[in-house]
Protein backbone atom coordinates (compact mmCIF):
# COMPACT_ATOMS: atom_id res chain seq x y z
CA UNK A 1 0.00 0.00 0.00
CA UNK A 2 3.07 2.52 0.17
CA UNK A 3 1.86 2.89 -3.55
CA UNK A 4 0.25 6.29 -4.02
CA UNK A 5 -1.57 4.74 -6.89
CA UNK A 6 -3.77 2.29 -4.39
CA UNK A 7 -3.77 4.68 -1.60
CA UNK A 8 -5.75 7.19 -3.96
CA UNK A 9 -7.73 4.59 -5.49
CA UNK A 10 -9.51 3.84 -1.70
CA UNK A 11 -9.79 7.26 -1.52
CA UNK A 12 -11.50 7.90 -4.48
CA UNK A 13 -13.56 4.81 -4.13
CA UNK A 14 -14.56 5.82 -0.73
CA UNK A 15 -14.97 9.76 -1.18
CA UNK A 16 -16.14 9.95 -4.64
CA UNK A 17 -13.11 13.07 -4.62
CA UNK A 18 -9.98 13.38 -5.93
CA UNK A 19 -6.91 13.75 -2.72
CA UNK A 20 -4.16 15.17 -2.14
CA UNK A 21 -1.84 13.14 -0.82
CA UNK A 22 0.93 13.40 1.73
CA UNK A 23 3.58 11.35 3.15
CA UNK A 24 5.51 11.53 6.80
CA UNK A 25 7.96 9.03 8.01
CA UNK A 26 8.56 7.53 11.42
CA UNK A 27 11.83 7.31 12.40
CA UNK A 28 14.39 5.80 14.54
CA UNK A 29 16.83 7.77 17.04
CA UNK A 30 20.45 7.15 16.39
CA UNK A 31 21.33 8.89 20.12
CA UNK A 32 19.69 11.00 22.44
CA UNK A 33 17.29 9.56 24.37
CA UNK A 34 14.82 11.32 27.16
CA UNK A 35 16.61 14.82 26.35
CA UNK A 36 14.50 16.14 24.43
CA UNK A 37 12.31 17.57 26.83
CA UNK A 38 15.54 18.91 29.11
CA UNK A 39 16.12 21.04 26.04
CA UNK A 40 18.80 19.05 24.97
CA UNK A 41 20.24 17.20 21.91
CA UNK A 42 18.73 14.24 19.62
CA UNK A 43 20.14 12.79 16.82
CA UNK A 44 16.98 10.99 14.68
CA UNK A 45 16.81 9.68 11.17
CA UNK A 46 13.77 9.25 9.13
CA UNK A 47 13.39 5.99 8.21
CA UNK A 48 10.81 4.15 5.20
CA UNK A 49 7.94 3.17 7.16
CA UNK A 50 5.44 5.84 7.00
CA UNK A 51 1.82 7.18 7.03
CA UNK A 52 0.07 8.40 4.31
CA UNK A 53 -2.64 10.79 4.34
CA UNK A 54 -5.08 11.95 1.55
CA UNK A 55 -7.64 15.06 1.46
CA UNK A 56 -10.20 16.17 -0.10
CA UNK A 57 -12.55 19.10 0.85
CA UNK A 58 -16.45 18.93 1.29
CA UNK A 59 -19.42 20.81 1.27
CA UNK A 60 -21.58 19.29 4.09
CA UNK A 61 -19.27 20.72 7.03
CA UNK A 62 -18.40 17.22 8.12
CA UNK A 63 -14.98 16.07 8.84
CA UNK A 64 -15.14 12.42 7.63
CA UNK A 65 -12.02 10.47 8.93
CA UNK A 66 -11.16 6.78 7.49
CA UNK A 67 -8.57 4.58 8.85
CA UNK A 68 -7.51 1.57 5.99
CA UNK A 69 -5.31 0.76 9.53
CA UNK A 70 -8.49 -0.03 11.60
CA UNK A 71 -10.96 -0.30 9.12
CA UNK A 72 -12.92 2.62 10.22
CA UNK A 73 -14.74 5.77 9.11
CA UNK A 74 -15.53 8.27 11.90
CA UNK A 75 -17.58 11.80 11.33
CA UNK A 76 -17.36 15.07 13.37
CA UNK A 77 -18.87 18.47 12.61
CA UNK A 78 -16.21 20.78 11.09
CA UNK A 79 -17.58 23.47 13.22
CA UNK A 80 -18.09 21.64 16.57
CA UNK A 81 -15.05 19.53 16.81
CA UNK A 82 -14.53 17.36 19.95
CA UNK A 83 -12.61 19.35 22.76
CA UNK A 84 -11.16 16.43 24.98
CA UNK A 85 -9.70 13.11 23.65
CA UNK A 86 -11.96 9.85 23.36
CA UNK A 87 -8.81 7.34 23.15
CA UNK A 88 -9.26 6.26 19.87
CA UNK A 89 -6.85 6.21 17.08
CA UNK A 90 -8.81 9.63 15.89
CA UNK A 91 -7.28 11.40 19.34
CA UNK A 92 -4.34 12.59 16.55
CA UNK A 93 -5.98 13.98 13.69
CA UNK A 94 -8.33 15.51 15.58
CA UNK A 95 -5.53 17.02 17.97
CA UNK A 96 -3.80 18.40 15.30
CA UNK A 97 -7.28 20.01 13.67
CA UNK A 98 -7.84 21.52 17.21
CA UNK A 99 -4.45 23.02 17.40
CA UNK A 100 -4.72 24.26 14.12
CA UNK A 101 -7.60 25.73 14.82
CA UNK A 102 -6.35 27.12 17.79
CA UNK A 103 -4.24 29.50 15.63
CA UNK A 104 -6.65 30.86 14.41
CA UNK A 105 -7.26 28.82 11.49
CA UNK A 106 -11.02 27.56 10.30
CA UNK A 107 -11.08 23.52 9.64
CA UNK A 108 -13.09 23.15 6.83
CA UNK A 109 -15.47 20.12 6.02
CA UNK A 110 -12.87 17.40 4.92
CA UNK A 111 -12.34 13.71 4.04
CA UNK A 112 -9.34 12.24 5.04
CA UNK A 113 -8.17 8.87 4.33
CA UNK A 114 -4.99 7.74 6.56
CA UNK A 115 -2.70 4.22 5.93
CA UNK A 116 0.45 3.59 7.62
CA UNK A 117 2.98 1.33 7.67
CA UNK A 118 5.14 2.34 11.18
CA UNK A 119 4.71 -0.46 13.52
CA UNK A 120 2.68 0.23 16.31
CA UNK A 121 4.12 0.50 20.15
CA UNK A 122 7.43 -0.25 18.26
CA UNK A 123 9.14 2.98 19.68
CA UNK A 124 9.41 4.69 15.79
CA UNK A 125 7.10 6.84 15.84
CA UNK A 126 3.87 6.36 14.32
CA UNK A 127 2.13 8.76 16.33
CA UNK A 128 4.21 11.72 14.87
CA UNK A 129 3.93 9.98 11.63
CA UNK A 130 0.23 10.51 11.86
CA UNK A 131 0.21 13.72 13.20
CA UNK A 132 2.68 15.12 10.76
CA UNK A 133 1.54 13.71 7.87
CA UNK A 134 -2.65 14.83 8.93
CA UNK A 135 -0.87 18.58 9.63
CA UNK A 136 0.31 18.57 6.14
CA UNK A 137 -3.31 17.70 4.59
CA UNK A 138 -5.07 19.73 6.71
CA UNK A 139 -2.52 22.83 6.09
CA UNK A 140 -3.28 22.57 1.90
CA UNK A 141 -7.08 22.72 2.63
CA UNK A 142 -6.96 25.96 4.89
CA UNK A 143 -3.93 27.37 2.14
CA UNK A 144 -0.77 27.62 4.74
CA UNK A 145 2.65 25.87 4.37
CA UNK A 146 4.27 26.14 7.40
CA UNK A 147 8.00 25.79 7.38
CA UNK A 148 8.60 22.43 8.89
CA UNK A 149 9.52 23.45 12.22
CA UNK A 150 6.56 25.21 12.72
CA UNK A 151 4.90 21.72 11.92
CA UNK A 152 6.55 20.25 14.09
CA UNK A 153 6.19 22.09 17.39
CA UNK A 154 2.10 22.35 16.58
CA UNK A 155 2.08 18.36 16.36
CA UNK A 156 3.66 17.61 19.53
CA UNK A 157 1.22 20.24 21.22
CA UNK A 158 -1.64 18.28 19.13
CA UNK A 159 0.44 15.16 21.18
CA UNK A 160 1.03 17.39 24.69
CA UNK A 161 -2.29 19.60 24.92
CA UNK A 162 -4.92 17.03 22.89
CA UNK A 163 -3.47 13.50 23.06
CA UNK A 164 -2.46 13.86 26.60
CA UNK A 165 1.25 12.39 25.96
CA UNK A 166 3.93 14.35 27.50
CA UNK A 167 6.64 13.69 24.72
CA UNK A 168 9.47 16.19 23.73
CA UNK A 169 9.87 17.55 20.47
CA UNK A 170 12.10 14.72 18.48
CA UNK A 171 9.45 12.75 16.40
CA UNK A 172 7.47 15.38 15.32
CA UNK A 173 10.66 17.14 13.93
CA UNK A 174 12.94 14.63 12.23
CA UNK A 175 9.42 13.37 10.53
CA UNK A 176 8.70 16.74 9.37
CA UNK A 177 12.29 17.84 8.48
CA UNK A 178 14.16 13.84 7.90
CA UNK A 179 16.38 14.09 4.66
CA UNK A 180 17.22 11.01 2.24
CA UNK A 181 20.71 9.46 3.66
CA UNK A 182 21.11 11.91 6.60
CA UNK A 183 20.74 11.72 10.20
CA UNK A 184 19.57 15.14 11.88
CA UNK A 185 21.28 16.72 15.11
CA UNK A 186 18.82 18.89 16.63
CA UNK A 187 19.43 21.06 19.33
CA UNK A 188 16.05 21.05 21.47
CA UNK A 189 16.27 24.50 22.75
CA UNK A 190 15.90 26.38 19.86
CA UNK A 191 15.68 24.01 17.34
CA UNK A 192 18.83 24.61 15.52
CA UNK A 193 19.87 21.81 13.50
CA UNK A 194 22.57 19.94 11.41
CA UNK A 195 22.29 17.64 9.02
CA UNK A 196 24.96 14.71 8.78
CA UNK A 197 25.34 12.06 6.06
CA UNK A 198 25.12 8.51 6.80
CA UNK A 199 28.10 6.56 5.00
CA UNK A 200 26.15 4.80 1.81
CA UNK A 201 28.23 1.35 3.70
CA UNK A 202 25.97 2.02 6.49
CA UNK A 203 22.97 0.42 7.18
CA UNK A 204 20.15 0.85 9.58
CA UNK A 205 19.29 -2.25 11.00
CA UNK A 206 15.86 -2.15 13.11
CA UNK A 207 15.40 -4.94 15.15
CA UNK A 208 11.89 -5.15 16.97
CA UNK A 209 11.84 -6.84 20.40
CA UNK A 210 8.26 -7.00 19.86
CA UNK A 211 7.97 -5.90 23.50
CA UNK A 212 4.67 -2.64 23.50
CA UNK A 213 6.25 0.49 24.42
CA UNK A 214 3.74 3.47 25.02
CA UNK A 215 4.84 7.04 25.53
CA UNK A 216 1.06 7.61 27.00
CA UNK A 217 2.42 5.16 29.46
CA UNK A 218 3.12 6.11 33.70
CA UNK A 219 7.10 4.81 33.24
CA UNK A 220 7.75 7.12 30.10
CA UNK A 221 6.13 9.85 32.49
CA UNK A 222 7.68 8.92 35.71
CA UNK A 223 10.90 8.84 34.47
CA UNK A 224 10.58 12.87 33.16
CA UNK A 225 9.41 14.00 36.44
CA UNK A 226 12.47 11.93 37.85
CA UNK A 227 14.73 13.46 35.92
CA UNK A 228 12.88 17.49 36.38
CA UNK A 229 12.93 16.56 40.02
CA UNK A 230 16.99 16.07 40.03
CA UNK A 231 16.99 19.57 37.77
CA UNK A 232 14.76 21.37 40.67
CA UNK A 233 17.82 20.66 43.00
CA UNK A 234 20.53 21.59 40.85
CA UNK A 235 18.09 24.72 40.33
CA UNK A 236 18.13 25.48 43.99
CA UNK A 237 21.99 26.31 43.47
CA UNK A 238 21.98 27.35 40.43
CA UNK A 239 18.65 29.33 39.48
CA UNK A 240 20.00 29.63 35.72
CA UNK A 241 19.69 25.96 35.58
CA UNK A 242 16.14 25.96 33.73
CA UNK A 243 16.44 22.24 31.98
CA UNK A 244 19.24 19.21 32.36
CA UNK A 245 20.26 20.71 29.38
CA UNK A 246 22.09 23.27 31.32
CA UNK A 247 23.22 21.19 33.98
CA UNK A 248 26.73 19.02 34.28
CA UNK A 249 28.04 16.20 36.06
CA UNK A 250 29.75 18.22 38.15
CA UNK A 251 26.70 19.47 39.76
CA UNK A 252 26.05 15.85 40.05
CA UNK A 253 28.88 15.59 42.35
CA UNK A 254 28.76 17.93 44.39
CA UNK A 255 24.39 17.87 45.04
CA UNK A 256 23.48 14.59 43.74
CA UNK A 257 23.66 13.90 47.88
CA UNK A 258 20.18 16.02 48.02
CA UNK A 259 18.29 13.72 45.15
CA UNK A 260 16.12 11.23 45.53
CA UNK A 261 18.75 8.24 44.43
CA UNK A 262 16.85 7.40 41.26
CA UNK A 263 16.61 10.92 40.29
CA UNK A 264 20.03 11.37 40.83
CA UNK A 265 20.76 8.32 38.18
CA UNK A 266 18.20 9.78 35.64
CA UNK A 267 20.21 12.99 35.73
CA UNK A 268 23.43 11.12 35.11
CA UNK A 269 21.70 9.85 32.09
CA UNK A 270 20.50 12.99 30.87
CA UNK A 271 23.35 14.54 31.62
CA UNK A 272 26.12 12.30 29.89
CA UNK A 273 23.81 11.56 27.11
CA UNK A 274 23.70 14.93 26.10
CA UNK A 275 27.27 14.83 25.63
CA UNK A 276 27.67 11.57 23.75
CA UNK A 277 24.70 12.99 21.19
CA UNK A 278 26.81 16.14 20.58
CA UNK A 279 30.20 13.71 20.12
CA UNK A 280 28.44 11.22 18.34
CA UNK A 281 27.05 13.98 15.82
CA UNK A 282 30.73 14.94 15.83
CA UNK A 283 31.91 11.77 15.23
CA UNK A 284 29.14 10.78 12.05
CA UNK A 285 30.38 13.86 10.58
CA UNK A 286 34.01 13.14 10.38
CA UNK A 287 32.99 9.41 9.33
CA UNK A 288 34.92 7.85 12.76
CA UNK A 289 32.23 4.97 13.01
CA UNK A 290 34.42 3.10 15.61
CA UNK A 291 33.97 6.30 17.82
CA UNK A 292 30.35 6.67 16.82
CA UNK A 293 29.95 2.73 17.57
CA UNK A 294 31.14 2.78 21.36
CA UNK A 295 29.25 6.19 21.89
CA UNK A 296 25.61 4.15 20.92
CA UNK A 297 27.07 1.15 23.26
CA UNK A 298 28.07 3.60 26.20
CA UNK A 299 24.43 4.92 25.36
CA UNK A 300 22.88 1.97 25.81
CA UNK A 301 23.93 1.04 29.03
CA UNK A 302 23.16 4.23 30.46
CA UNK A 303 19.63 4.19 29.05
CA UNK A 304 19.43 0.56 31.04
CA UNK A 305 21.47 1.18 34.39
CA UNK A 306 20.55 4.68 34.83
CA UNK A 307 17.76 5.63 33.37
CA UNK A 308 16.40 2.27 34.05
CA UNK A 309 14.16 2.14 30.19
CA UNK A 310 15.46 -0.78 28.72
CA UNK A 311 13.96 -4.68 29.29
CA UNK A 312 15.95 -7.79 29.27
CA UNK A 313 14.61 -8.33 26.05
CA UNK A 314 16.22 -5.33 24.21
CA UNK A 315 19.18 -5.70 26.44
CA UNK A 316 19.47 -9.05 25.27
CA UNK A 317 18.89 -7.95 21.73
CA UNK A 318 22.05 -5.56 22.03
CA UNK A 319 24.13 -8.16 23.79
CA UNK A 320 23.53 -10.69 21.26
CA UNK A 321 24.37 -8.54 18.18
CA UNK A 322 28.04 -7.57 20.17
CA UNK A 323 30.40 -10.14 18.41
CA UNK A 324 28.28 -10.19 14.82
CA UNK A 325 30.44 -9.29 12.15
CA UNK A 326 29.83 -5.78 10.40
CA UNK A 327 28.67 -4.11 14.20
CA UNK A 328 29.09 -0.63 14.28
CA UNK A 329 26.61 -0.31 17.30
CA UNK A 330 23.57 -1.33 18.69
CA UNK A 331 21.11 0.75 21.25
CA UNK A 332 17.65 0.81 22.77
CA UNK A 333 16.14 3.48 20.51
CA UNK A 334 12.85 5.68 21.47
CA UNK A 335 10.87 6.19 24.38
CA UNK A 336 12.07 3.13 26.24
CA UNK A 337 10.50 -0.08 27.73
CA UNK A 338 10.13 -1.87 25.07
CA UNK A 339 10.33 -1.46 21.32
CA UNK A 340 13.69 -1.74 18.84
CA UNK A 341 17.15 -1.43 18.62
CA UNK A 342 19.04 0.29 16.01
CA UNK A 343 22.29 -1.91 15.10
CA UNK A 344 24.36 0.46 12.76
CA UNK A 345 26.02 -2.14 10.29
CA UNK A 346 28.25 -2.55 7.58
CA UNK A 347 25.63 -2.74 4.37
CA UNK A 348 27.96 -5.52 3.16
CA UNK A 349 27.05 -7.76 6.32
CA UNK A 350 23.15 -6.25 7.09
CA UNK A 351 21.88 -9.48 5.41
CA UNK A 352 23.50 -12.14 7.63
CA UNK A 353 23.77 -9.72 10.34
CA UNK A 354 20.16 -9.53 10.35
CA UNK A 355 19.27 -13.70 10.19
CA UNK A 356 21.86 -14.49 12.81
CA UNK A 357 20.78 -11.84 15.09
CA UNK A 358 16.70 -12.82 14.89
CA UNK A 359 17.65 -16.63 14.86
CA UNK A 360 19.76 -16.17 17.62
CA UNK A 361 17.28 -13.52 19.31
CA UNK A 362 14.34 -16.41 18.84
CA UNK A 363 16.67 -19.05 20.50
CA UNK A 364 16.89 -17.32 23.82
CA UNK A 365 13.84 -15.52 24.29
CA UNK A 366 11.41 -17.76 22.36
CA UNK A 367 9.99 -14.50 20.64
CA UNK A 368 10.51 -14.22 16.75
CA UNK A 369 11.38 -10.79 16.40
CA UNK A 370 10.72 -8.74 13.28
CA UNK A 371 14.75 -7.10 11.46
CA UNK A 372 14.34 -4.66 9.47
CA UNK A 373 17.18 -3.30 7.07
CA UNK A 374 16.23 0.38 6.71
CA UNK A 375 17.99 3.54 5.02
CA UNK A 376 17.60 6.81 6.20
CA UNK A 377 14.74 8.46 4.01
CA UNK A 378 13.05 11.82 3.10
CA UNK A 379 10.66 13.93 5.54
CA UNK A 380 7.46 14.92 4.93
CA UNK A 381 6.06 16.04 1.92
CA UNK A 382 3.10 16.44 -0.76
CA UNK A 383 4.05 13.12 -2.86
CA UNK A 384 0.73 13.82 -5.17
C1 LIG B 1 9.51 9.34 22.71
C2 LIG B 1 9.08 10.80 22.75
C3 LIG B 1 10.25 11.72 22.37
C4 LIG B 1 11.48 11.41 23.19
C5 LIG B 1 11.77 9.92 23.20
C6 LIG B 1 12.88 9.56 24.15
O1 LIG B 1 9.82 8.95 21.41
O2 LIG B 1 8.00 11.01 21.87
O3 LIG B 1 9.86 13.05 22.50
O4 LIG B 1 11.36 11.93 24.49
O5 LIG B 1 10.64 9.15 23.55
O6 LIG B 1 14.08 10.04 23.69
Amino acid sequence: MHDPAAFRSLHVERFQAEPAIFVAPGRVNLIGEHTDYAEGFVMPAAIQFATLAGVSPRTDGKIVIYSENYGEEKTFDAAALPPTRHREWTDYPLGVMQILAGEGHTIPGLSLSLWGDVPLGSGLSSSAALEVATALAVESLIGVSYPGPVVARLCQRAENEYVGASCGIMDQFISANGQENHALLLDCRDLSFRMAPIPNHVALVIANTMVKHSVAGGDYTTRRAESEAACAVIASHRPGVKFLRDATLEDLEKWGHEMAPKSLMRARHVISENLRTVAAAEALLRGDMTELGRLMAAAHWSYSKDFEASCIEADTMVELAQDLPGLIGARLTGGGFGGCTINLVERSHAQEFSHVLGKRYTEKMGIVAEIHICHASGGARRIS
